[in-house]
């Protein structure tokens, strides 16, 4: 299949966009992309599909997701504007254990069935691959469920997921005060009975605390990296917790949320090669004041991804649009920050190297815009202006 009459904006590297471009694939692959006027003669005859002049970005990738989960906390929404703090509430009892109780009572059916709208809601946007995070079982039956559903949305919806397990997210009742026990008795032996069922893509944790302390993520790591497995954290979101500086002498992929960071921090992540995951849905929800160290990430090189951090709690969000916006407005991060955020700085927060760009022997996987500058992608609110998908060489939407 041969798209041509497009802007083409491949995040191969910093070019602007290219128009009068087209992009050849054969099968799920990209074969080629380039300026129409380079296309190689082998492929003037093919099936061509004039896209009127649209941008075609690559596929949008959303790598902090908690998609799968039982319930809802409406409530709790209530109760922050009322004055209560997330760490209040997650002391009583509420926060992430409230979803924990509802994710226990739901079958893996009723699990893939309630994630599917919010996932259907990110395909709307253009989103090809996302990632699931399990942490809302911490118990082995109940990780496993979310991670099997996860793997499942694949089964129901035209998308890619990439798994991660979360089973340091939270301190379950049943090993109140004994964190170091859960880690050994239930978060490890969970995490290798995932994987032996090939339901772990990358292993994170919840370095806070109301969660976990370094020493204990130290020991998720270390059983991570016994089973090859790459990692990534929850990391100084709440509060400083040295999280990000452990992440990066475990060579982590990512560090996610990053509000309280320090300029230390974003040079270990330099030096570790690491993406700062920033999820302003999360910043905005909290209603936190505090903001990620951006100027500092773009000065010292750290590669930004953007995410809805989708969860129930914190950040009850499916729009990756409206979290590229939010990166710009709230954190001044430039809309083509955002686009790359979205697209090969997701992909590298994934170790997904086939994704997020538009070149040869990637997934042929595109979103086709009815806009004519990559800025308009962060720019509107509550608009979206996809024209069509791409998933894996086919077409959707209006021309397919
Ligand atoms: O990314 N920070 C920890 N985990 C989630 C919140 C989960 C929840 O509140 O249910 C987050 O913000
Ligand atoms: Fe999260």
């Amino acid at each position: 299949m041969i798209l041509s009459n497009l802007t083409l904006m491949a995040m191969t590297g910093a070019a602007p966009p290219l128009p009068d471009a087209a992009i050849v694939m054969q099968g799920d692959r990209i074969v080629w992309a380039g300026a129409r006027t380079a296309l190689p003669a082998e492929y003037h005859k093919g099936d061509h599909i004039d896209l009127g002049g649209r941008l075609v970005t690559p596929g949008l990738i959303d790598c902090h997701t908690h998609v799968v989960f039982g319930g809802n906390r409406a409530t709790e929404f209530e109760m922050r504007l009322e004055g209560a703090s997330y760490e209040d509430i997650a002391r009583g009892g509420g926060g992430i254990m409230s979803t924990v109780t509802a994710t226990r009572a739901t079958s893996e059916e009723a699990l893939i069935e309630q994630a599917l709208p919010r996932v259907d809601a990110m395909i709307a946007e253009g989103v090809t691959l996302l990632e699931i995070k399990s942490g809302y079982g911490l118990d082995q039956e109940t990780e496993l469920r979310m991670l099997r559903a996860a793997r499942a949305v694949a089964e129901h919806r035209p998308i890619r997921i990439c798994t991660s397990f979360l089973g340091a997210h939270a301190l379950p009742p049943e090993y109140a005060e004994n964190a170091d026990a859960y880690i050994d008795e239930v978060c490890i032996p969970t995490l290798q009975a995932a994987h032996a069922e090939g339901l772990v893509d990358a292993v994170d944790g919840f370095c806070e605390n109301i969660a976990f302390d370094t020493t204990q993520i130290a020991r998720v790591f270390d059983a991570a990296h016994a089973l090859d497995l790459p990692i990534k954290l929850h990391a100084e979101q709440l509060s400083h917790q040295g999280g990000t500086a452990l992440a990066a002498a475990h060579g982590a992929l990512s560090a996610d949320h990053l509000e309280y960071a320090t300029e230390k921090d974003a040079k270990a992540m330099a030096a570790a090669d690491m993406v700062a995951v920033i999820l302003p849905g999360a910043f905005y929800t909290l209603r936190e004041r505090q903001k990620p160290p951006v100027e500092t990430f773009r000065a010292m090189g750290v590669p930004m991804a953007i995410s809805t951090d989708c969860n129930p709690g914190s950040s009850p969000m499916t729009s990756l649009l409206l979290a590229m916006n939010m990166a710009c407005t709230l954190f001044r991060m430039t809309p083509a920050e955002a686009l790359a955020g979205v697209t090969c700085h997701a992909a590298q927060a994934l170790g997904q190297s086939n994704a997020g760009k538009i070149a040869t022997g990637c997934h042929a996987d595109l979103a086709i815009w009815d806009v004519t500058h990559p800025a308009e992608l962060a720019y509107h609110i509550g608009f979206n202006p996809l024209h069509a998908r791409v998933f894996g060489g086919q077409l959707e939407g209006p021309g397919a």
